[in-house]
């Protein structure tokens, strides 16, 4: 069962979901800053891609200076075999190493990924819980601090229109939905 909120120009929606899965024009991925794949997120958009997704981020390695994506930045891709036309690979912060920088280099990677929806007119996009695996960011923290993010973009801009967070498990999708609600209020979307 999904949950709708009006949030700015657009539309935010949480739900149980596999983000490989999602029809969205673009769908973000939890990756590292070697953009070479790894688990979870990260190996399950790689699997369902497919191969040439692996080159092409071998080719965005090459316009990086140290052939590395730093923390909070992202970079596009296609999407080949998945459903999305696009995947936009963001580098979440690590929490125990990140301390006190980690809430911006977490926003930042939100951020990111919705200035590249508007600079290639991307109208909806889907994220996963950047972070809150391997990474260690309790998703208690995390799930404002990637709301806000989510809020700001939506306040400032049309593009995207609609921003769904797919989320793996129920503790994950309660703890954004807890978040949501206090930030959005009670709004339902349009057509909910
Ligand atoms: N769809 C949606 N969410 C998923 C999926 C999926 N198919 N698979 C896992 N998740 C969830 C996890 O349960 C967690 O809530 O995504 C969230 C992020 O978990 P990770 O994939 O571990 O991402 P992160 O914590 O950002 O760690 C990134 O892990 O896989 C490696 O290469 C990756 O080094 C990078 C690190």
């Amino acid at each position: 069962m999904e949950q709708r909120f009006d949030v700015g120009r657009g539309v935010v929606v949480l739900e149980r979901g596999d983000i490989t899965r999602q029809d969205t024009e673009a769908i973000a991925n939890a990756a590292n800053s070697t953009l070479l794949g790894g688990g979870g997120v990260d190996g399950a958009i790689h699997r369902a891609a497919g191969p040439k997704l692996l080159q092409a981020c071998r080719d965005a390695k090459r316009t990086l200076p140290s052939g590395l994506l730093p923390t909070g930045q992202a970079v596009l891709t296609p999407g080949f075999r998945l459903r999305a036309a696009h995947v936009i690979h963001c580098v979440g912060p690590v929490y125990a190493r990140e301390g006190q920088d980690a809430p911006r280099l977490l926003a930042s990677c939100y951020a990111n990924a919705l200035r590249l929806c508007r600079e290639h007119d991307i109208r909806s996009i889907a994220f996963p819980s950047i972070s809150t695996g391997v990474y260690g960011y309790p998703v208690q923290e995390a799930a404002p601090i990637a709301l806000a993010a989510v809020r700001d973009a939506l306040e400032a801009n049309d593009t995207p229109h609609l921003v769904k967070f797919s989320l793996f498990d129920d503790t994950t999708l309660e703890a954004y939905g807890a978040a949501a609600r206090d930030l959005f209020g009670g709004r339902a979307g349009r057509g909910s």
